[in-house]
């Protein structure tokens, strides 16, 4: 089996955020989608170690923001590669606007937000599966949503290849953040201690 070819999943990326007891946070997801128009739901898939989704399990409430293709990668370390556990993520950040459930909507390199009511959840092993009806949204511009792909090709800096460190041990280095793990093998239940990805996310660097 090949499991990189879960690459070739055509999923955008967007900024999940919620407000619980007068915090707001947020984390990068790329698995929203709508499952159905009438009424319109949608889905979110969140890692049960971040803190948007405990957030999201107590309240409910969400807003997914559309990254655009003019998202810069400071967008993904603020939101992405950080927890709010241990940082205000939108202290200091100007790109966001109070929208109608309460929650930030970012407005800096998106196209627009749509918040969501979940109404049931799934738990998938690592993730909570979130089922919403949709309670409000709208759009900013027209610029195209980033894909994964193009954030791979186009957002994320390119790594510079490094082998092997001095003491000769090969680099795995995670496809999604970019964090290095050295050592002659990556454990298989490995999670990367930035974006929480598993190991099929890591690439030997050669
Ligand atoms: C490109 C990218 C995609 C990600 N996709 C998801 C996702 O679909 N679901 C998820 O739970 N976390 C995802 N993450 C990881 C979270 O954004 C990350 O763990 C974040 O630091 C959690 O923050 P929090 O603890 O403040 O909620 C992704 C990160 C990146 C950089």
């Amino acid at each position: 089996m090949n499991d990189k070819t879960m690459y070739n999943l055509s999923y955008g990326l967007f900024v999940l955020s919620a407000r619980q007891d007068g915090k707001d946070n947020a984390c990068i997801i790329n698995t929203a989608g709508q499952v159905t128009t009438e009424p319109n739901q949608i889905t979110i898939a969140v890692n049960k170690l971040n803190l948007t989704h405990d957030m999201i399990a107590a309240t409910k409430k969400f807003t997914v923001s559309i990254l655009s293709e003019r998202a810069d990668f400071s967008l993904f370390k603020r939101f992405g590669f950080q927890s709010g556990k241990s940082v205000e993520k939108f202290s200091m950040f100007d790109g966001k606007k109070r929208v109608a459930n309460d929650t930030f909507a970012v407005t800096e390199g998106t196209n627009g937000y749509i918040s969501a009511y979940a109404t049931q959840q799934v738990d998938a092993g690592t993730h909570t599966i979130f089922l919403a009806s949709v309670t409000d949204m709208d759009t900013f511009n027209d610029v195209p949503s980033a894909t994964y792909a193009y954030y791979q090709s186009s957002i994320k800096p390119k790594p510079k290849p490094v082998g092997k460190t001095a003491e000769g041990k090969p680099v795995w280095r995670c496809r999604v953040c970019g964090y290095e793990y050295v050592g002659e093998e990556l454990p298989e239940n490995f999670i990367c201690p930035i974006c929480k990805h598993p190991a099929s996310d890591f690439e030997k660097i050669v």
